[in-house]
């Protein structure tokens, strides 16, 4: 898929921009500060409908603003593609989404039109971090891998809300039909994470021995939670609920199912994030990624979009050549502060931000 135009307007430090990358790597040049992140984040929340870094959406309004808008357009082999967000300081409106020029009526509707990875240095958090970081991994590439995923993972958590608003008022006359809403509401969100962790796994552990070059180290994901086996997950979770009532009430919030799922990460059988060096976790992390462009990828038949946030100085020569030849393929936006940062990288175009503007 390619991206042929980014327009922002009262985005983050930006009053009105617009790129328009070629095929191939656009390099973003520029200090500390410059802008560089927020064009990603403008991409990412056109993807996704949030925001990479925050779930604030207000704080990517422009400092005094009452609203942002961004819009991207993808050229893709059935044809061209427009999405756009916007966002009010007004805290009583909702965000809007558009597509294809349209308003459209729910959220889940903006997913699967544009779609990318993102890699940032707080990649990393996924693999020190906790539950919370690789659930939100999952549920970001699920929802652009299919709307069916993002409205059942919506279904889920609302009914897990109703649940847990009725735990607190202690209020246990209707619990049994939240119970049976959110055993239906989980099976889906637990077969489909469980089928994209299968093929995450395989992916991530030939990227790990490519970029890390050991073939000692076995690189493992693997999907766990308390429906993490099961055949039938809608009638586990019933029987979860039940065996969890009582703490449920005592707690008052419901304590087990897929909104407490976890992906074990594993290096030589043993946890990473307990045993892990630095450099083996930002490999692992690195290589989560490209499993999930590679899944992207075989789902639509193109490569999805391609951000790179500052991930090149990180890397010896060695690991940054073996990452650009992985993903030479897609149309990627690259950032760095130093112009020294993407060599290797091949750029069609480099492009200066400062303060709020882009430059040739
Ligand atoms: N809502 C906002 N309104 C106005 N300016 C904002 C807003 N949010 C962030 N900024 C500005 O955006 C800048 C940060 O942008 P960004 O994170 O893209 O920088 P960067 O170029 O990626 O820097 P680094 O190299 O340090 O990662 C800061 O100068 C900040 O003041
Ligand atoms: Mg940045």
């Amino acid at each position: 898929m390619r991206m042929t135009s980014l327009r922002l307007r009262d985005f983050r430090g930006y009053k009105q921009v617009l790129l328009t990358p070629p095929e191939g790597v656009t390099v973003l040049v520029g200090e500390n500060g410059a802008g560089k992140t927020n064009l990603l984040e403008a991409v990412h929340l056109c993807c996704v409908g949030r925001s990479h870094r925050t779930s604030n959406d207000r704080e990517m309004i422009r400092k005094d603003q009452e609203t942002a808008a961004v819009q991207l357009t993808v050229e893709r082999r059935d044809g061209r593609h427009e999405v756009g967000v916007r966002l009010f300081e007004n805290a009583r409106r909702r965000k809007i989404v558009y597509v294809n020029g349209k308003t459209a009526p729910r959220m889940g509707e903006l997913m699967g039109h544009a779609t990318c990875v993102i890699f940032s240095p707080e990649d990393l958090a996924l693999v020190k971090d906790g539950p919370q970081v690789r659930r939100r991994f999952l549920d970001m590439l699920l929802s652009q891998h299919q709307k069916a995923y993002f409205y059942a993972l919506q279904t889920y958590m609302n009914a897990l809300k109703q649940r847990n608003a009725l735990l607190k008022l202690g209020d246990l006359r209707q619990l049994p039909t939240w119970d049976e809403q959110l055993a239906a509401a989980a099976a889906p969100v637990v077969r489909l994470r469980r089928d994209a962790c299968q093929q995450l796994n395989a992916r991530a552990a030939v990227h790990y021995l490519y970029i890390g070059g050991r073939e000692d180290e076995p690189f493992a994901m693997k999907y766990c939670g308390g429906l993490a086996n099961s055949e039938d997950p809608a009638a586990d979770m019933l029987k979860g609920l039940a065996a969890c009532r009582e703490e449920d009430v005592r707690r008052q919030t419901t304590c087990f199912g897929p909104h407490r799922d976890d992906v074990d990460l594993m290096l030589r059988g043993e946890a990473l994030k307990a045993f892990g060096s630095q450099g083996q976790m930002r490999t692992a992390a690195l290589s989560m990624k490209l499993a999930a462009f590679d899944l992207l990828e075989a789902a639509q038949g193109e490569p999805p979009l391609l951000l790179l946030d500052d991930v090149l100085s990180e890397l010896d020569p060695d690991r940054r050549r073996r990452l650009i030849a992985r993903i030479g393929r897609a149309q990627a936006l690259l950032t760095c502060t130093d112009e020294n940062d993407f060599i290797g990288a091949r750029p069609a175009c480099v492009l200066r931000v400062e303060n709020g503007e882009l430059k040739d």
